[in-house]
Order: structure tokens, then C-alpha cells, then sequence
């Protein structure tokens, strides 16, 4: 099996959502996201947290976290990783710069569709630069709508960066499907869409389960399912899968809880 680093880059994650040290964190624009994010202590004790009011990037900073990607991509590689996820999906650093709603710039990171791709763009040149694009893969959220990500231009603005990541031949797309209960479903019309302008491989994630997988492979329109909860409440999954042995509930109660609890000790199973 190959490992990919998933990389939401230095200044991605937390940063660009709560302060650290006073310092406020960073964001294409100082609008503060109307999210909560988890925070833990050293002892594995947490709790969430409103996002922080944060401040916009210079254009001299967007350039140092281009360059931190780069060496992020390259560090991944002589780690012994085998490829780089570029992660622009779900409100992180580079799907804020996407989101008419969370980029506000007015210069040319922001405004027309291809400003609001370009961030993504130098980033993908830049990893794609260290690591081949054969070993770079780009994850994308175009239908996520909770905590403040809902922009109405989203989907225009992912099949325009699906095409320019498709000149620079990445590897394949990796769309974040919307996983919650009442989640808008991610519509036929986009697939096919994606699969006319991307050559590359396409992998899909958020509430898939044997049947669902089956049934988009067997329709050309993903390539690869990727599976998340599942593999919490079955860390044997694949065994599961492939012997029909039955599979484990997932608590969601116990996420977030700071410790291994509810991650990492459910068991495999034990064929009687
Ligand atoms: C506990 C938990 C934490 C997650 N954290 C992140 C995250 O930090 N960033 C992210 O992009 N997706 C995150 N996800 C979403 C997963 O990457 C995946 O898209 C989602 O779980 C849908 O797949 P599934 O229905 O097979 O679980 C998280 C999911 C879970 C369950």
C-alpha cells in the first residue's frame, strides 16, 4: 500500500482558525469563521473552541507558505512517504482562498475565479515541482456547506482549478464529499463534469459503505472509494470486506475525546 502526505500546509489547520501565543491567525481575509475547532491540552484533555478573528496574509507571507509547502512536500518524501495530498478541501488554509465567502482580496489572490485558484495553483507547482506530479494528489470539497463554507460559487470555481490541475497532469482529485446526515448530495452533473475535464485518477470519500462504493465504481465516475469512520470501529477492515465478516458499529459519542478511546481500541474481529 502507498502512504501520502496529507498536507494542510504549516500555517493550515488550527492556525488559520485560533490564536497561538496572542498571535492572531492568518487567513485570506480578517473575517472570523462562524466554526468551533478542538483543542487539547498536553494531557489529552479538550474541548472546542470559537474560531479566532484572524488577519489577512500579505502577499510576501503567501509566498513564504508556498514555500513552506514545497519544503513540507519534500520533507514528506525523505520521510518515506510516497506521495503528497495537497489538502484544499474543508475550510483549511487553501479552500478558504477558493471561497468567494472567506476571500475578500482584492488583489490577485482574490475576486475573479482564476485569482481565488491561484494560491492552489502555486502550491500544487511547487509540490508537483519537489515530488513529480505522478506523486501528487489534491483534495477537494466543492459540495461542504457547514461552518461558513457555503459560496455559491464553489463548484464553477473546482472545475476551473480541476482543469488547471489536470495541465499539471497531478495524479488524481480527491473529492470530500459532504458526510454529515442531511448532507446535499454530490450531483451526477458534476461527476460526469469532473471526468471531462480531469484525466487523472478520482477518489471519493464521506459515507460510502460496500454497496455505494460498488455502485460508482461500476460507474465509471470514481476510480477509488476511500473510507474513514468505517475504519475507526473496524481497524480490519479490508479483512471484513473481503471475508463478509459482519462489521462494527461506530460511536460517534466518543470522538474527540482527547485519548485512544474511541479510535484506536476497537478490535479486529475473531472468526468463530
Ligand atoms: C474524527 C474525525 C476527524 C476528521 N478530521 C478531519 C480533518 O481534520 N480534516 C479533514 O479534511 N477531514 C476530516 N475528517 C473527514 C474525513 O477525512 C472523511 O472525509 C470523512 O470521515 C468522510 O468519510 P467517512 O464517511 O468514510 O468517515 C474527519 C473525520 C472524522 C470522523
Amino acid at each position: 500500500m502507498e502512504e501520502y502526505f496529507s498536507s494542510s500546509g504549516t500555517w493550515g489547520g488550527c492556525h488559520t482558525l485560533l490564536s497561538i501565543d496572542g498571535e492572531p491567525p492568518v487567513a485570506p481575509s480578517a473575517l472570523k469563521a462562524d466554526a468551533q475547532v478542538w483543542v487539547a491540552d498536553e494531557q489529552g484533555n479538550g474541548q472546542m473552541l470559537d474560531c479566532s478573528m484572524p488577519r489577512a496574509l500579505t502577499v510576501p507571507e503567501i509566498r513564504n507558505v508556498v514555500e513552506d509547502y514545497r519544503r513540507a512536500a519534500r520533507n514528506a518524501l525523505e520521510a518515506g512517504f510516497d506521495g503528497v495530498e495537497i489538502h484544499a478541501a474543508n475550510g483549511y488554509l487553501i479552500d478558504q482562498f477558493l471561497r468567494s465567502t472567506s476571500n475578500h482580496r482584492i488583489d490577485e489572490y482574490g475576486g475573479s475565479i482564476e485569482n481565488r485558484v491561484r494560491f492552489l495553483m502555486e502550491v500544487a507547482e511547487a509540490v508537483q515541482s519537489e515530488v513529480g506530479a505522478d506523486r501528487v494528489g489534491v483534495r477537494l470539497a466543492p459540495y461542504i456547506t457547514a461552518r461558513g463554507m457555503n459560496c455559491p460559487e464553489i463548484v464553477d470555481t473546482i472545475e476551473y482549478a480541476a482543469e488547471c490541475l489536470n495541465q499539471l497532469s497531478v495524479a488524481y482529485l480527491h473529492l470530500s464529499e459532504a458526510d454529515w446526515d442531511d448532507a446535499p448530495q454530490v450531483p451526477l452533473e458534476f461527476r460526469h463534469q469532473l471526468r471531462q475535464v480531469f484525466d487523472g485518477a478520482l477518489i471519493v470519500a464521506g459515507r460510502y459503505d460496500q454497496d455505494k462504493a460498488r455502485d460508482i465504481l461500476s460507474s465509471g465516475l470514481a476510480d477509488l472509494v476511500a473510507f474513514g469512520r468505517p475504519f475507526i470501529a473496524n481497524p480490519d477492515f479490508p479483512a471484513r470486506i473481503r471475508h463478509g465478516w459482519p462489521l462494527a458499529e461506530f460511536d460517534g459519542n466518543t470522538l474527540f475525546g482527547g485519548t485512544e478511546q474511541g479510535y484506536s481500541d476497537y478490535p479486529a474481529y475473531t472468526p468463530v
